[in-house]
């Protein structure tokens, strides 16, 4: 196989191309129709239906392998290692949707899941899927704030949760949580289904919760439901330019298809391998390779709950590879940085036999060259950089190992996954030369498992990505693409910024920081961190009728921040400044900001009020002048 050709095809003939993977996975009915337009998009495989459940579990016993693993559950915060066969899991998902079903959980009904890395995270998943209810998956490292906000945007029917997380080695009560963003929503969901991980966590009982272990105790497993292949599997809320995160929905069919596919052409995976990404269930990676993509191929996957260090040490990722003889893993440059800052010369790698690992894949932030090169001396296998968003589900931009490898350019994702016309445009929309930095943008139409649309506001997903360059995907990002036709990410071109891995809002920050009453402005921008890559930094203006001191100021504010978004926003650093740059127009000069706290070179734009101002926020950052 070549890639060039594979590539070729996909975009010449894509009703063709994906016929073809169509017929990998087991229908209720095999789709006849494969590319649909719709008004805004197109729909994939429109008359097909079809069950992710039954695929990822069902179809596999029926041919034979019930007795494989499907999950291995590692704990290390927890000390506890469970092998779970695709039987165990069928047991575990069926009844959990008989469950769902006897509290009136029906198909189209939206079910919110705020859990740690259990087991039963993925179960609620997948008995989601089996009746057809769409799931809403939130990270457990938001807080109270941000899950009202997605309560009240998708409107849950229930919501399923666990007493705790286990954060190293503190306790994280997630039922409290709960509770207190359903006091803050308007909307209330019918019940809240508790699993008790029994670690002493206090929570109070109220009519509407019930015990998870109550629950399936008295349900029976149930068959799948077959849905339509644009029947949404789920809603997963990722941060935007403004306050209000965004409600991705994705599809099913076309979805499962991608995913298989991408599991053996982008991975290379065959089935029955094992596969690790070190994600968590609450991000896009955790949705598509912990959970549906390596059960859609039979692989076996991996629920890892703990961290690249202090769980207990920077060992840990390597000890769980060579336990489970892991063949690709996947995981955030960050990880690698925090592992290697801790053992930098890799003794720990040397401890444990690597032999099952084929490949390294990366992805999730920019992979800086000498992280690159650090996993490739070490681990000694290709470290393969690619790159996607929430949005797309699966990656646009890989090294597509099952296909063919090409060689590793580092700085860069390689080249457009099959299905993706990648181009990059000026700011005039016309295709830009080699090397020239644009905005990454894919020609339309987009190939299957891409969002559907932003749940309940096509307004928002029309301005958001289809109406800056007419007949393409806006995907947020800056690159350019050198003359062999390796794509280079250089970063967002918006107000979203990448700290360890996790995608956050600046201006959801701002939003934040200026409800304090002492803040007359502010500006928070990401700035560079040499672990997780970018963090926030927060420039506030007081108003004149303050009377606190600043430091008092300063914790205020970052508490407030770590209390509405949670301790995941990592925003830690703040300074109180006289005045901030601005255009004549009075825009703040936010890049001129990140640039001068990056200690990068600049131009003083021409636009800019008041030069004087520039060596004030200087000596503010502590900037040698
Ligand atoms: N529940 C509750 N709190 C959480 C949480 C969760 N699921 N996840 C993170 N947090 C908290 C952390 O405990 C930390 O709290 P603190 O400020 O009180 O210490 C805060 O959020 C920031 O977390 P994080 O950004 O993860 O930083 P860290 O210093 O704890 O760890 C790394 C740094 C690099 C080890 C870690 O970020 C990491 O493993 N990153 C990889 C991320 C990843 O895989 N992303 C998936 C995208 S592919
Ligand atoms: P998320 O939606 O959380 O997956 O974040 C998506 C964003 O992360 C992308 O739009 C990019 O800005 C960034 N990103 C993801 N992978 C890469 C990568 N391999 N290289 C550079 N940036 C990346």
């Amino acid at each position: 196989m070549n890639y060039n050709d594979l590539y070729k095809e996909s975009i010449e003939k894509p009703d063709v191309f994906w016929k073809r993977q169509v017929n990998e996975l087991k229908w209720h009915e095999v789709p006849k129709k494969i590319i649909s337009a719709t008004e805004i998009w197109n729909n994939w495989f429109e008359d097909g239906k079809l069950n992710m459940s039954y695929l990822c579990i069902d179809a596999h016993i029926e041919n034979g392998h019930g007795d494989d693993v499907a999950i291995y559950y590692d704990s290390p915060v927890t000390d506890t290692k469970l092998a779970i066969t695709y039987t165990d899991l069928l047991y575990e998902v069926g009844r959990l949707a008989g469950g769902l079903k006897d509290l009136g959980v029906k198909k189209g009904d939206t079910v919110i899941i705020y859990m740690p890395m259990i087991p039963q995270a993925i179960y609620a998943m997948l008995a989601c899927a089996r009746i057809g209810a769409i799931h809403s998956v939130v990270f457990g490292g938001f807080a109270p704030h941000e899950l009202a906000l997605r309560i009240d945007d998708c409107l849950p029917k229930l919501i399923i949760t666990a007493s705790n997380g286990i954060e190293v080695n503190r306790i994280i009560p997630y039922k409290p949580f709960v509770d207190e963003a359903i006091e803050l929503a308007k909307h209330k969901p019918e019940r809240v289904i508790i699993y008790d991980r029994e670690r002493g966590v206090e929570y109070d009982n109220t009519d509407r919760d019930i015990d998870y272990g109550v629950l399936i105790e008295m349900s029976e497993v149930i068959p799948a439901v077959p849905v339509k292949s644009t029947h949404p599997l789920y809603i997963l809320y990722t941060s935007g330019t403004t306050g209000s995160p965004k409600g991705v929905i994705r599809d099913t069919g076309g979805y499962a298809t991608a995913l298989k596919f991408s599991m053996k052409y982008i991975y290379g995976m065959e089935e029955g391998d094992t596969f690790w990404a070190a994600s968590d269930v609450g991000w896009v990676v955790g949705h598509s390779y912990i959970v549906y993509g390596p059960l859609l191929n039979r692989n076996t996957t991996i629920l890892f709950e703990g961290k690249p260090i202090k769980t207990p040490d920077a060992s840990t990722f390597w000890r769980v590879i060579s336990e489970y003889k892991v063949k690709a893993m996947f995981t955030a440059p960050t990880a690698i940085r925090a592992i290697r800052k801790e053992d930098p010369n890799g003794d720990f790698i040397k401890q444990y036999d690597l032999s099952s690992l084929k490949y390294q894949f990366v992805a999730g932030e920019r992979c800086d060259i000498s992280t690159l090169n650090w996993m490739e001396e070490h681990l000694k296998v290709p470290v393969i950089d690619h790159w996607w968003q929430t949005e797309s589900g699966w990656p646009m931009l890989s090294n597509m190992v099952g296909v063919e490898l090409l060689p590793v350019k580092p700085g860069s994702a390689a080249k457009a996954v099959c299905g993706y016309n990648i181009q990059i445009l000026n700011e005039s929309g016309e295709v830009a030369a080699t090397d020239e930095e644009g905005f990454v943008a894919i020609k339309l139409p987009l190939p299957p498992g891409m969002l559907m649309n932003l749940w309940r506001n096509p307004e928002r997903f029309n301005n958001s990505y289809l109406t800056k360059f007419p007949g393409y995907y806006f995907t947020g990002d800056g690159g350019y693409v050198d003359e062999d036709g390796y794509v280079f990410i250089t970063g967002r071109v918006d107000d979203i910024i990448n700290v360890a891995g996790h995608r956050l809002s600046t201006a959801e920050m701002e939003e934040i920081v200026s409800s304090h009453p002492a803040v007359a402005e502010c500006a928070v921008f990401g700035v560079l961190c040499e672990i997780k890559g970018q963090k926030p930094m927060g420039l506030v203006v007081l108003s004149s009728d303050n009377d606190k001191n600043d430091t008092e100021i300063e914790k205020e504010i970052i508490q407030l921040v770590r209390s509405q978004i949670g301790a995941v926003a990592s925003f830690k650093d703040l300074k109180i400044v006289k005045r901030l740059p601005k255009t004549r127009s009075g825009k703040i000069l936010r890049k001129l900001l990140r640039k001068i706290a990056d200690n990068e070179a600049f131009s003083v734009p021409s636009t800019i009020d008041d030069v004087s101002i520039i060596d004030e926020i200087k000596e503010r950052l502590s900037i040698k002048i």
